[in-house]
């Protein structure tokens, strides 16, 4: 497949036009963020892209949805356009090209790919006598069925008698295998080839492409008692954009067709290929079948089983969560979609994934280093960015590294190699931070050393973000304008993907915290609260309050406080208290917390810099001697500590201790 940039013309990019009877809902989505990244990736790049998607609307069940509704057909048709694309711009989808198979120049073309291939013999009429599954709008021969119902949907088929039109798929069965096996990247990934070769090799038959007896559709031409089967309609689409009948040579064939895997054997990897041998017009360059995504307990998520993911709802329900803009939390989602899962199988959706790749992968890995270094570069270079010093540089061999691999991998589809490269990158630079200790170097006075780290830093970061602008577009933006790089919209490109660009001076905008991180416990510990009986609701009786002390606390009580492991990274004394040290400790949090302790008499700031430490994470915050303190540490002794509880080994900062 030829998906990298250097080809010439545009990068064409499709998928599926959608049927106007449901609203947009994870799986759509799914394939239109896809579709989104991978477009957005080769714009970054500095190609031309074409990305189109649209919707598909002459179908018999839309007709029968407007029916039921008792609205005129072109009404609902007009509805549901909308809806589609308010959705996919609410899930910051960038399309070139929304097509409608209701708009003249797409009817034109349908005519007249039908009249062409009726002129070639690739068209022609004869009796059908079999059955139609409405819900799929697939015609099904007897043997197909399975008890009698659809074989895909397992709902039960209509009996259709008809004179129609065929088109001859049968005659280019042969041609097309030759195709797929001399051009192992056009059916992608390797399990679908496989499938479609299995498909093929049972024997194609000729396609029924028209329906009577009805007036939705795009008629046949000459024949107004016929209209075109929708399926042969929609496939159109995509020559549609492309300027059929006079192609445009800078977009055809389209560079990568992106689809769900039910709608490949029997459609884009048969009838489309064949449709254009017939019209002698070159085959797609590659069509990747992705999997499904199915719900927790791993049923199909379905209209007709009421089990849709919506992701606006799913958005707002992050937002309520977390506390993030909805900007972040549609980003959030798109990245969670394309990391979860390997592109080809079937992934299940559920809000505790979701909610635990938020903390971990964006609050954890991408907050993290954005909220450690941005507020480094704040306090001890006035924040500005330095300049690349002696010494600089050192991520100059993972960033190349990482091109290289994300590159590969978005020409194979793979998103989630694509981002687990970019998270490299970050655990990279969240360890070298932990290393070069900042904090330290500034310390000790060793402001070169400082400045390199640092430089190094917030370059690293500049990277990564242009990295994530495909999947997580908004976020980028945001990264981008902390950094202070708002103006410099033009450094926010794949040329600009290599250290020591990010220009010295530059005066960084810190800004809230991107990815307020979710405390799942507290949220799950609300979910299962019981409800509370006015008998349990009584206080408790004086002998029954003793015997509980005496038995001590329940599991359930000690693991509600929340022990965390962190890192000391600052020490001052508390104006006018000899006992208290003020630290600024690092719990894998998007800022570190500022906990007052009474440790001053045992330790000295030296001892206490850059100790591991645990703490308790969840204690309610106090102010004193002014200080809001927001935490405590634990250390062992009576009275006065004696020792610091420390940890024996290295650890994630912000695990949990229990
Ligand atoms: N109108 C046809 C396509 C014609 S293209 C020339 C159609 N439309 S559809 O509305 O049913 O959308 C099908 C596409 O939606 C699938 O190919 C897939 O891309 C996506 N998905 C629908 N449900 C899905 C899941 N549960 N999971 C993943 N994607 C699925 O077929």
């Amino acid at each position: 497949m030829d998906t990298s940039p250097g080809d010439s013309g545009k990068f064409y990019i499709t998928t599926p036009i959608y049927y106007v009877t449901a609203d947009p809902h994870v799986g759509t989505s799914y394939t239109t963020i896809v579709a989104d990244a991978l477009a957005r990736y080769r714009r970054l790049q500095g190609r031309e892209v074409l990305f189109a998607t649209g919707v598909d609307e002459h179908a018999q069940k839309v007709l029968r949805a407007a029916q039921a509704q008792g609205v005129s057909v072109m009404q609902f048709v007009d509805g549901f356009a909308e809806k589609y694309k308010q959705a996919w711009g609410a899930l910051h989808i960038e399309l070139d090209r929304f097509i409608r198979t209701t708009e003249p120049v797409h009817r034109a073309a349908v005519q007249d790919v039908v009249q062409k291939l009726v002129q070639t013999g690739d068209i022609y009429k004869a009796a059908y006598e079999g059955w139609y599954c409405v819900p799929c709008e697939t015609y099904l021969p007897e043997g197909d069925l399975v008890d009698g119902n659809c074989p895909d949907c397992g709902r039960p088929v209509e009996s259709l008698e008809q004179e129609a039109y065929f088109f001859r798929t049968s005659k280019y069965a042969d041609a097309l295998l030759e195709h797929i096996e001399d051009n192992p990247e056009f059916i992608q990934p390797d399990s679908r080839r496989n499938e479609v070769i299995g498909f093929i090799k049972t024997g194609l038959r000729d396609s029924c492409i028209s329906r009577a007896g009805t007036d939705w559709g795009i008629p046949v031409p000459g024949d107004e008692q016929n209209v075109v089967y929708v399926w042969f309609d929609a496939l159109i689409n995509y020559l549609t954009v492309a300027g059929y009948p006079d192609l445009d040579p800078a977009v055809w064939p389209p560079d990568a067709q992106v689809m769900g895997k039910d709608i490949l054997p029997r459609f884009h990897a048969t009838i489309w290929p064949a449709m254009l041998m017939a019209l002698d017009i070159p085959l797609p360059k590659a069509l990747f079948a992705h999997g499904w995504w199915v719900c927790a307990d791993g049923s199909k998520i379905s209209k007709s089983k009421g089990n849709i993911v919506d992701l606006q709802q799913v958005t707002d329900e992050l937002v309520q969560i977390s506390g993030c803009t909805r900007e972040v939390a549609v980003d959030a989602i798109r990245c969670f979609l394309m990391r979860e899962v390997q592109f080809g199988l079937d992934g299940s959706f559920s809000m505790d994934a979701l909610l635990g790749r938020f903390n971990a992968d964006l609050a954890n890995d991408l907050g993290n280093i954005l909220n450690r270094t941005l507020p480094f570069v704040g306090r001890y270079l006035d924040g500005l960015v330095p300049t690349p010093g002696p010494g600089s540089g050192a991520f100059a061999g993972a960033v190349e590294e990482a091109l290289e691999q994300i590159d590969y991998a978005m020409a194979h589809l793979d998103l989630r190699g694509a981002l687990e490269a970019v998270w490299r990158l970050l655990a990279a630079g969240n360890k070298f931070i932990d290393q070069r200790a900042p904090w330290e170097l500034h310390k000790e006075g060793k402001a070169e050393e400082l400045a390199a780290v640092l430089y190094d830093t917030v370059d690293l970061i500049r990277v990564v973000a242009t990295l994530l602008s495909p999947f997580m577009p908004r976020v980028s933006v945001e990264i981008w304008r902390q950094l202070g790089l708002e103006q410099q919209a033009g450094l926010m490109s794949w040329e600009h993907c290599r250290v020591g660009l990010f220009p010295a001076g530059t005066r960084i905008c810190r800004g809230d915290p991107i990815f307020p991180r979710v405390d799942l416990k507290k949220l799950k510990a609300q979910a299962q609260k019981p409800a509370v009986t006015p008998e349990q609701a009584k206080p408790a009786s004086k002998s029954n309050k003793r015997s509980k002390e005496l038995s001590g606390i329940t599991y359930e009580q000690f693991s509600q406080i929340d022990l965390r492991v962190g890192r000391v990274i600052d020490v001052e004394p508390v104006p006018d208290a000899d006992k208290l040290l003020k630290l600024t400790v690092d719990i894998g949090e998007e800022q570190p917390r500022t906990v007052v302790a009474g440790l001053a008499e045992t330790f000295s700031p030296r001892e206490l810099l850059d100790a591991n430490v645990v703490v308790v994470a969840n204690l309610e915050p106090a102010t004193i001697r002014g200080v809001q303190s927001d935490g405590m540490i634990l250390a062992a002794g009576e009275k006065v500590p004696v020792a610091l509880v420390t940890l024996d080994r290295d650890c994630d900062l912000g695990s949990k201790v229990r």
